[in-house]
């Protein structure tokens, strides 16, 4: 069993195992970092959203919280000026390639950028940065799931809960801006082998991936 050690985030003494990730023990105790690709079960996180900084004592730069595991004494600062303008800078990226439709949105009210946005006073619609729009088509051709590729935030939930469905449908295609998440063979979901289970809605943290109506 991992020796419990003590740590402060935002001036709160914290007590958890050691080795614990920072990010999960953090919102475990009510403290809310931003996050759209840490998952628990990951050992080695990809850390690809760049929301999660915090500071650190003895650090000169802010880290991701899902990459740091907890020691005995860690000092932690959820929000400093530092950090606020990278979270800033990587939400404002972050929403120039999304779709924002909240409206008509199935995840409208239930959205973690809206979470986001409202934990840390954001704005969803970019102010410096031009939206740049894909008009990717929707694909709604599965039984009961529909696939909006413009409102991916590229978090990789929906690849892991496929994975781990058994079905591994679902994966990465591209690089950079034309990232996407896609289907074996880049074929249509109805034309995959694509179950209709469901795992990867539950987890999709925004409103790409939704059951239909
Ligand atoms: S995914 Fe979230 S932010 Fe984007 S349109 Fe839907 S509700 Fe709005
Ligand atoms: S479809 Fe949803 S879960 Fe999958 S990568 Fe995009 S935002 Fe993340
Ligand atoms: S949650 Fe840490 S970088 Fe995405």
């Amino acid at each position: 069993m991992a020796a419990i050690v003590n740590l402060t985030i935002d001036d709160r003494q914290i007590r958890a195992a050691q080795g614990e990730v920072l990010l999960w023990v953090a919102l475990d105790n009510d403290i809310y970092i931003p996050h759209l690709c840490a998952y628990r079960e990951e050992a080695h996180p990809a850390a690809s959203c760049r929301l999660c900084f915090v500071e650190v004592e003895g650090r000169p730069t802010p880290v991701p919280a899902c990459t740091l595991p907890v020691t005995e004494g860690l000092l932690v600062k959820t929000r400093s000026p530092q950090v606020d303008g990278l979270v800033a800078a990587g939400f404002e990226l972050l929403m120039s390639n999304h779709r924002l439709d909240c409206k008509n949105c199935s995840a409208n009210g239930n959205c973690e950028l809206q979470r986001i946005a409202k934990a840390r006073k954001l704005p969803l619609k970019p102010k410096n940065l031009s939206v740049l729009d894909k008009y990717l088509p929707v694909d709604d051709s599965a039984a009961t799931i529909v696939y909006d590729p413009n409102k991916c935030v590229l978090c990789g939930q929906c690849v892991r809960a496929c994975r781990h469905s058994g079905n591994g449908i679902l994966g990465f295609a591209r690089r950079g801006y034309s990232r996407v998440v896609t289907t074996f063979g880049n074929v249509p979901l109805g034309e995959s082998n694509c179950t209709n289970c469901g795992e990867c809605v539950k987890v999709c943290p925004v409103g790409a991936l939704a059951e239909k109506q």
